[in-house]
């Protein structure tokens, strides 16, 4: 990959819906309390989209301010890839939604599958086009509303989710600089751990499968805990491997928020200090798609990378997926 042209991040967005929910709402809710929240998950509060936003409407939010950033317009894109799982429709896809809000005529435009991992799938695919020479420009946002699928009475997953959506426009970057390797992959097996049944050409909606519950957010939190822990460890190292470099060339390490215990096990496995390690699934919770973007534009905002800096990406999702990138910033 270090021989091809090099492709990184060149304008940076991010949006959560202003609503917030605490964990003390959450316990007028079902049978919780914070403590439990705040010890098993490291979750104080998430954002919630409002009853007309959509996940089109977070990302366009995010894809504007990545945009400016970036010095450009949306007709500058040749590329929109939305990351998401709870698109406004089945089709059209989100990022055609996006397309027409932007003003991207002309551009290509595809919505990406990949549950939580999907961001860094959607680096990953941009990182190529342009490599490649097909298109110079794109913009990459992992957005999701997943408190549209999450069952409010359920304490097991509704704790956990909430709202937002971060965009970044991926382009040519300076030689030495950009993405250096990327670690895709997937265990589909394990899909049934992590899914929403119904809505699809399965089990399409019928009163039935409202009154089952099977639009919702169905978890095996204890296996997908498991996973978790397993992938971020060998997604991380192998992902490091690719790009030739040692675990102490990481200046900032940016995982999938989902849980400060999954974080907190890559990074003693890693033997990373916390100045190195983005954590912000305090205040939004799991955001799937959204998460990993949220957590890098934050860090980008708080000024927490400089010119040069290696930044690695890790996420774990439905699916069940992974994906990691290695990033010289
Ligand atoms: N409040 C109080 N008690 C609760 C709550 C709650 N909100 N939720 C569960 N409990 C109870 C359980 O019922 C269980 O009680 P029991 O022992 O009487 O049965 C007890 O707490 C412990 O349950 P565990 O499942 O063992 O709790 P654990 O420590 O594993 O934490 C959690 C659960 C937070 C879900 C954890 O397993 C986890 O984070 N899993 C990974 C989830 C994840 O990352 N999902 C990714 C989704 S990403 C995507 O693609 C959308």
């Amino acid at each position: 990959m270090n021989n091809l042209r090099p492709v990184g991040i060149i304008g940076t967005g991010k949006y959560v819906p202003e609503k917030i929910l605490t964990n003390s709402d959450l316990e007028k809710m079902v049978d919780t309390n914070d403590e439990w929240i705040v010890s098993r998950t490291g979750i104080k509060e998430r954002h919630i989209a409002a009853p007309d936003q959509a996940t089109s409407d977070l990302a366009y939010e995010a894809a504007i301010k990545a945009l400016e950033s970036a010095g450009m317009t949306g007709s500058d894109l040749d590329l929109i890839i939305v990351a998401t799982i709870t698109p406004d429709s089945s089709f059209p896809s989100t990022a055609c939604i996006l397309q027409d809000k932007l003003g991207a005529k002309g551009a290509a435009a595809f919505d990406l599958s990949a549950a939580c991992s999907g961001f860094v799938y959607g680096l990953a695919s941009a990182t190529s086009f342009i490599q490649s020479g097909m298109y110079n420009n794109a913009l990459v946002i992992g957005a999701d509303c997943l408190s549209r699928i999450t069952d409010y009475t359920d304490r097991n997953t509704c704790v956990l989710f909430g709202d937002g959506a971060g965009a970044v426009v991926v382009g040519e970057v300076p030689e030495g600089r950009g993405f250096k390797a990327f670690d895709l992959g997937a265990e589909g097996a394990g899909g049934s751990l992590l899914q929403m049944e119904g809505g699809g050409s399965r089990l399409p909606a019928t009163a039935e499968t409202v009154e089952n519950k099977k639009h919702y957010i169905n978890m095996n939190g204890r296996e997908v805990f498991k996973f978790a822990v397993r992938v971020m460890g060998t997604a991380t190292i192998e992902v490091l491997r690719k790009a030739g470099m040692e675990r102490t060339d990481v200046d900032l390490f940016v995982p999938h928020q989902a849980n400060i215990r999954i974080i907190q096990s890559a990074m003693q496995r890693l033997e990373l200090p916390e100045e190195k390690v983005v954590v912000n699934v305090d205040k939004y919770a799991n955001t799937s798609a959204a998460s990993i973007p949220l957590a890098l534009v934050e860090a980008a905002e708080e000024g927490r990378m400089k010119a040069g800096d290696t930044v690695l990406m890790v996420g774990f999702g439905g699916g069940l997926t992974w994906g990691a990138s290695v990033l010289v910033w």
